[in-house]
């Protein structure tokens, strides 16, 4: 069991290059770590080109060093098994490590991440590694944390090279078994692919058109399942030399290639890395949504914020940086949802290379002058102060089903249309947000019995079970909402015949015949409680068995059917979503599906994030943000609290200036519904 108290209070650091810097710069870092509050950093991820020059050489020398310094100095380690990108040597060597795009387009040596995850002599070297850096640290008193290589996936989540090839085909026989039961679940009936043998079955590299959807989902799998060797394979070695210590990889949020809820099961703390853009207003709920679903990977425990931007990235056209105090306020948005450390990348802004115009703790201009130098040196100290933090828990009665393996299908071409997952569950996820409810998101097969609410944007792929799960789950009184196109294919991508909902048909009421894919800039009208409202992108031709239509379409050949429906399902109720609403709609509906499961809501501007936790000894904590660049938020809220972390009575009415942060503790649970946020 994972326990943050290993770690000073809440943790609070940065990525740490060292080897960017001359030595003399070193004792300086360790003493502007003391001045920031830095008490964790992340050291040696891209070390390896330094650690081991020549193969099976090592050079530790400049890191003893390092981690002694960082000792001394009072700071803790979260340690890299430094195997995030091999050195030219290696690459060289082994010029077949070297990862091959689908266009079958081999990498070349200057960036990072080159390598292919199946080949054997990165497995080598990256045991080889790994091995060396634990035996060399085990002990040491620095050591608090393993950080296991760096974003697995975030440029190379599939290689088509022919080492991968021959791992897949393995995959697909421990899968299948025999060949006829791959050719079903492939359909290779269509377009004359069937294999007779699995030495034929090649990755789906660029074909003259679209390649078998069922052998890209797999591929999808595989790749995953193929990255997750590697870590476990590093984990492995990890467990072995030092059982104490606990180990995790950066997670990446929604990141297309890994899935993070098999991944998570191998973590002993959850981790992200998430970058969202501070230009954009709604980067609070860009923000939020992968606090929540990180949270959420790890089974509602505490998670750490591994990396963010101190200010600008790099990566983007045009890269905003964070004004003042928006940093804080994103920062106490994840600590409202859970996050028990705060850590950026990087330490020290670089000098060179491709990140030097990134932000860091310590800015180029140095630490005196620099805003974001005293920003973070404040936010450090205010830290110190909200140790009770990490003993809350978020509790949510609304869950959002999330499935990688339904995002890879939907990505999958040749669809009636394109479905954008993200922005899609954005949508939902914004309207939740906006009614004040804390989400968290759960895969198929997941525990659905804590929740009042489960919501299913675009459930596209659904199998028999999960189908089966969310039957029970309304028959003993949950509420369920599902958007369209949900519940069409079945885990092999196969249709549902007889009427597109397939194992959802009868929970909500309805089939589903047809679709009517609109053009973009066409639109839709659906009456919804007497007004027109202007629908886009998608409307599911609905007929009812036993659901009750909540919006009609007004136009087109269906007008007059049902577009939103209710359908009352055992103790529960199953809703349906079959078009694209606007947001004030899909909210409306969102707000009714909460009334019929008793679950309180209020209603909040966009710029107002509103969570609440609860603390063990049964009392709660309010966190309430303005993510608004220049306009004040009002709060109305229940008498009785008093102000975190400086007492003090937090009164009923309460102004938050823009980017204002407010933590207010009730001796009580304070129900959403008596807080009220108004402003813009
Ligand atoms: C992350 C990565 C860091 C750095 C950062 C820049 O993806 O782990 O090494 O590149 O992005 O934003």
């Amino acid at each position: 069991m994972f326990d943050i108290r290993r770690f000073d209070g809440v943790i609070y650091g940065a990525d740490y290059n060292p080897e960017q810097w001359p030595r003399e710069v070193w004792p300086e870092d360790v003493r502007l770590m003391g001045e920031a509050g830095v008490n964790l950093v992340s050291l040696g991820i891209f070390s390896w080109a330094l650690l081991e020059r020549a193969e099976g050489e090592f050079t530790f020398e400049w890191l003893d060093e390092v981690m002694d310094l960082l000792h001394a100095g009072g700071v803790d380690v979260n340690l890299a098994t430094a195997t995030a990108s091999p050195p030219p040597w290696f690459s060289l060597k082994y010029p077949d490590s070297r990862p091959v795009t689908v266009d079958g387009v081999r990498l070349e040596v200057g960036g990072r991440q080159l390598y292919c995850p199946s080949h054997p002599a990165l497995r080598e070297g990256v045991a080889r590694l790994t091995r060396a850096v634990a035996t060399r640290y085990a002990g040491h008193p620095a050591l608090k944390l393993w950080h296991i290589n760096n974003e697995y996936g975030c440029h190379i989540d599939q290689c088509y090279c022919e080492h991968c090839a021959r791992r897949f085909r393995a995959w697909l026989e421990a899968r299948y078994v025999t060949i006829d039961a791959l050719n079903d679940a492939w359909g290779t009936a269509f377009w004359s692919q069937r294999y007779t043998d699995w030495a034929e079955i090649q990755p789906p590299r660029r074909a003259p058109t679209y390649a078998n959807p069922t052998q890209q989902l797999d591929w999808r799998r595989f790749s995953s399942d193929n990255i997750l060797e590697l870590h476990t394979l590093e984990r492995g070695i990890l467990t072995e030399i030092t059982p104490d210590v606990p180990a995790t990889t950066n997670f990446l949020g929604f990141l297309p290639g890994l899935d993070y809820f098999r991944w998570a099961q191998e973590e002993d703390v959850v981790s992200l890395d998430a970058y969202p853009d501070p230009g954009q207003p709604d980067s609070h709920l860009e923000a939020g949504m992968v606090f929540d679903l990180t949270r959420s990977l790890g089974g509602g425990n505490r998670w750490i914020l591994m990396e963010q931007a101190t200010s600008a990235v790099n990566w983007r056209t045009r890269n905003a940086p964070k004004a003042p105090g928006q940093m804080r306020m994103l920062n106490h948005l994840a600590l409202a949802k859970g996050a028990s450390g705060i850590m950026f990348f990087q330490w020290r802004a670089s000098k060179a290379g491709a990140e030097k115009f990134h932000s860091g703790l310590v800015q180029h201009v140095g630490t005196e002058r620099s805003r974001v130098w005293r920003e973070v040196t404040a936010f450090g100290a205010e830290l110190k102060t909200l140790t009770p933090l990490l003993d809350a828990r978020v509790p949510a009665r609304v869950a959002v089903m999330f499935d990688w393996h339904n995002w890879w299908a939907l990505n999958i071409d040749s669809k009636p249309g394109v479905i954008p997952l993200l922005p899609l569950l954005g949508r939902w996820y914004a309207a939740l947000r906006t009614l004040g409810q804390n989400v968290d998101f759960v895969a198929p097969g997941g525990d659905l019995g804590g929740y009042d609410v489960v919501v299913l944007p675009n459930l596209y792929l659904m199998d028999d079970t999960t189908g089966a799960d969310l039957r029970a789950f309304t028959e003993r009184g949950g509420h369920l909402i599902a958007g369209y196109f949900t519940g069409v294919v079945d885990g092999q991508e196969h249709i549902h015949l007889g009427g597109y909902g397939g194992p959802l048909r009868d929970v909500l009421g309805l089939w589903v015949e047809e679709w009517d894919v609109l053009l973009p800039g066409q639109t839709n009208t659906a009456t919804l409680n007497g007004a027109q409202v202007t629908v886009t992108d998608w409307c599911d031709v609905l007929h009812l068995d036993g659901a009750e239509a909540v919006a009609t379409y007004d136009g087109r050949y269906y007008a007059g059917q049902a577009a939103v429906t209710r359908h009352a399902s055992g103790q529960g109720q199953a809703w349906y979503v079959g078009t694209e609403l606007p947001a004030d709609a899909l909210r409306d509906v969102l707000r009714g599906v909460l009334d019929g499961a008793g679950v309180p809501h209020t209603l909040l501007p966009a710029h107002a994030d509103l969570s609440a936790s609860a603390l063990p000894d049964g009392t709660q904590l309010l966190h309430v943000l303005n993510a608004h660049p220049h306009e004040t938020l009002t709060l109305t809220v229940p008498s009785g609290g008093t102000l975190f972390p400086d007492g003090g009575d937090a009164g009923t009415r309460i102004g938050l200036p823009p980017y204002g942060v407010t933590l207010i503790h009730y001796p009580y649970a304070v129900q959403i519904s008596d807080v009220q946020v108004s402003g813009t």
